[in-house]
């Protein structure tokens, strides 16, 4: 597939540590270069969302059709932007009409149309992009690239957007929650696995560039509990799955008679303590079945991620594996916390 256009940028200089911010500062820093999703493409319509990520405060909205992210401050008076509305494609301030270009540029003062236009009304504006139903914003520029997920543009693949879902968790925990395959007997026994098949079978995990591929087959069916008559008895379920770090993961089912679901789990850094999980899903079959069924499918597994992710301790991924007590199930996180460290994070992840 075409990588999505990078439509609104940017600015070269570091982006501004936010007030309040509640990650260690480097570890903001090295997130903030990365791509998160923060909104579904369908929301923006005509009027400013107002998004958190990071906990930088940002509006998003679409001026000449594109998406433009910006931190959620107005330059003149700190009024929210996202109470505002758009204009003839200028972002306007409820406070005192101030109007905004999509380049962040303020175009017009009506209290004083004629007079000057300081160059300081100039709002913070982040690169901002659209890809698989999402909007996605880097507060660092924009450079990295978007990860890919390609069935979501695979032709005979159905796209589904489930709702997103909010956890009073770190990033990093739910990531990690989504590779581990030695919960699911135990946490998703009452929607696709069983408490009396608990056994993790040897399974391959290969570090990648960016982060990592693991191959996971085993008898746990990935239908729900009601459908599982569909697959033949002692059917191989083969699991993909494919992290790019920080917290970009695609999950690739084969289903019998080459059935594929591909699953994105898209978990957005809201704070150092609150994640704001998206799920794109495409899938090659089932395309009649109605999409209300898989909505409530999809939200019975995260939940059931949700209760426990959310009381892990310490809240930050451990970085330094030490801090915890592995074993050999563990051999996809344990891949995933040293892709994390790489990059650099973790310095003091636990506080
Ligand atoms: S605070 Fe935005 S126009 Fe005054
Ligand atoms: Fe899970």
């Amino acid at each position: 597939m075409s990588q999505p256009q990078v439509v609104a940028l940017t600015r070269s200089k570091s982006p501004a540590i936010p007030r309040n911010c509640t990650f260690d500062t480097r570890d903001w820093e090295i997130l903030s270069r990365y791509w998160h999703p923060v909104a579904f493409s369908a929301d923006l319509l005509d009027k400013p969302l107002s998004v958190t990520l990071l906990d930088e405060p940002l509006v998003v909205y679409r001026a000449h059709g594109r998406v433009v992210a910006a931190r959620d401050v107005c330059p003149h008076r700190g009024a929210p932007l996202s109470r505002g509305w758009v204009h003839n494609d200028q972002l306007v301030c409820p406070y005192h009409g101030l109007e905004y270009e999509a380049s962040g540029r303020c175009s017009h003062i009506p209290s004083q149309p004629e007079g000057p236009i300081p160059e300081r009304l100039c709002l913070t504006t982040y690169a901002a992009q659209e890809a698989y139903g999402l909007v996605w914003v880097s507060l660092g520029g924009g450079e990295m690239p978007l990860p890919d997920f390609p069935a979501w543009n695979t032709e005979g693949f159905q796209q589904i957007l489930p709702p997103s879902i909010d956890i009073r968790a770190s990033a990093g925990r739910q990531t990690e929650g989504f590779i581990d395959v030695a919960h699911f007997a135990w946490i998703h026994h009452d929607s696709f696995a069983d408490r009396r098949n608990p056994v993790v079978p040897q399974y391959s995990v290969e570090r990648r560039e960016n982060g990592l591929r693991a191959e996971y087959v085993s008898t746990v069916s990935n239908f729900p509990k009601s459908m599982q008559h569909r697959a033949p008895e002692g059917y191989l379920w083969r699991r993909v799955f494919e992290v790019d770090v920080p917290f970009f993961a695609r999950l690739t089912v084969h289903f019998p008679e080459n059935g594929r679901l591909a699953i994105l789990n898209a978990a957005s850094p809201v704070s150092a303590r609150h994640t704001r999980l998206f799920v794109p899903i495409a899938r090659n079959f089932d395309h009649d079945l109605p999409l209300d069924d898989v909505y409530a499918f999809n939200r019975q597994v995260f939940e059931e991620d949700r209760a426990i992710v959310e009381l892990q301790c310490p809240e930050d991924l451990p970085i330094d594996r030490s801090l915890e007590a592995p074993i050999l199930a563990d051999r996809s996180s344990g891949a995933y916390r040293r892709a994390l460290g790489e990059i650099g994070l973790g310095q003091s992840y636990v506080r």
